[in-house]
């Protein structure tokens, strides 16, 4: 067999060889890691990952080599949860975040989501295509190589909504880096239906959900489920109606009020809680039982300025599995930087190495169902890979804020050099 491309004199590769799922506990200390290796790719697909070429791998003129003495070397990283498509943005909250003014209260003074949802509404599909794809090029640049994209900017103007899944869609196709889209029609509450809610998730549950699902504009559902925006019923009800249709589902759980978006997340069978800065004790061990996967964001509690964390290590402790993501949003977590959310996710909420480089791979593409393809360095899966351009995985943790990526590789292809 010819390899179209090699990686060789690897100083650490790292493969998170194992089983193609999300991975939890103990198990996590262990990320394939292997010094001096070697990794062979035939078109779009990994032959091979050790440390010496097996003789049937034959290597010619043809062959693409990559020399990466005193690199490390890791699977493409996993943005898993994005809201990349939208219009607009709010540095305009700055002065109202440092006199204290919260996330909520901006919100509710019709702020926050409904300003970028104005903004959104009024954008061409070209101009929010156009946004997108700088953003997918600067995640790309930081060695990510598939995100998740929500809707949500649109939430009772439907076409709004449909516009962003089709842009998303469009540069799935166009752009090297894969988007898998979540539908969050229920994201805020629209004006119009602040006295009544209700008759707003009948529309999601009976108008939208049906046509997302039969359109097949999305994979997922999400629901921003949180004191003021959608209750715990009104986040069930309208989560099992699009498991009911196909969808995968996800929540916004306990970002900034207990709720129990966790809990919620293990009775209905959600892939992935999402944020979880507040979730409960006994949130936490539900969804360590039903293996649902915490997706934490601490750009935005960062962000957010609250002082408040997910309780990282009382997850990793109690089994749950744990994926890492920017949330790029426009006012939460306006970053693309996923390395910077790697530092974050180690220095402030003390997730060891293994634990972060776990969390943007196989744990990542687990949340995104796609972990039979995605998230490792093993034969027969995707050669999605990055090289950077440190000694080690905790060089790039520590060394923070800058980038580190020398090369990336998407479906086998040289995507972005240094
Ligand atoms: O994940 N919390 C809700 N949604 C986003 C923020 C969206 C926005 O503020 O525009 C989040 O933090
Ligand atoms: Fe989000």
């Amino acid at each position: 067999m010819k390899a179209t491309l090699v990686i060789k004199n690897i100083d650490n590769l790292i493969t998170l060889k194992g089983e193609n799922r999300a991975r939890a506990g103990k198990e996590v200390n262990d990320i394939g890691l292997i010094t001096n290796g070697v990794v062979a790719i035939k078109d779009d697909k990994i032959i091979f990952a050790g440390n010496e070429l097996p003789s049937n791998i034959e290597v010619d003129n043809d062959t693409l080599i990559i020399d990466a003495v005193g690199k490390t070397v890791t699977p493409g990283l996993i943005d898993s949860h994005t809201h990349v498509v939208h219009g607009g943005s709010r540095e305009n909250e700055l002065a109202m975040k440092l006199k204290g003014v919260s996330y909520l209260d901006i919100l509710a003074s019709g702020g926050g989501i409904h300003s970028t949802v104005k903004a959104t509404k009024e954008a061409s599909f070209d101009e929010l295509y156009n946004k997108a794809n700088k953003s997918l090029d600067t995640m790309l640049s930081f060695g990510t190589t598939t995100v998740e994209g929500k809707s949500g900017y649109g939430i009772d103007d439907f076409d709004t909504e449909i516009k962003q899944l089709e842009v998303a869609k469009k540069l799935n196709e166009d752009h090297p880096v894969d988007i898998i889209s979540t539908f969050m029609g229920a994201h805020a509450i629209p004006k119009e239906f602040e006295d009544n809610p209700d008759a707003f998730v009948d529309i999601i549950i009976d108008k939208m959900l049906p046509v997302v699902a039969e359109k097949d504009l999305a994979k997922f559902c999400d629901v921003f489920c949180e004191e003021g925006v959608f209750t715990i019923d009104q986040s069930r009800r309208i989560l099992l109606k699009a498991k009911d249709l196909g969808l995968g589902i996800k929540i916004h759980a306990d970002e900034i009020k207990p709720l129990g978006g966790a809990e919620l997340a293990a009775e209905i069978g959600c892939i992935s809680a999402d944020h979880l800065i507040a979730a409960s004790d006994k949130g936490i061990k539900e969804m360590a039982k039903k293996g649902v996967i915490a997706n934490l964001l601490p750009g935005t509690s960062f962000n957010l300025q609250t002082g408040n964390f997910a309780k990282a290590r009382q997850m990793v402790e109690e089994e749950v599995p744990i994926a890492l993501s920017t949330d790029y949003n426009p006012g939460s977590c306006p970053t693309e930087n996923i390395q910077l959310i790697m530092s974050f996710a180690s220095l402030i909420m003390k997730l060891t190495p293994e634990e972060v480089i776990t969390a943007v791979t196989i744990n990542g593409a687990a949340s995104l169902g796609i972990a039979e393809t995605h998230g490792s360095i093993q034969e027969g899966k995707t050669a999605d890979i990055v090289v950077f351009d440190t000694p080690n995985i905790e060089y790039l943790i520590y060394h923070f804020g800058i980038n580190h990526t020398n090369t990336v590789i998407k479906n086998g292809k040289v995507v972005y050099t240094k």
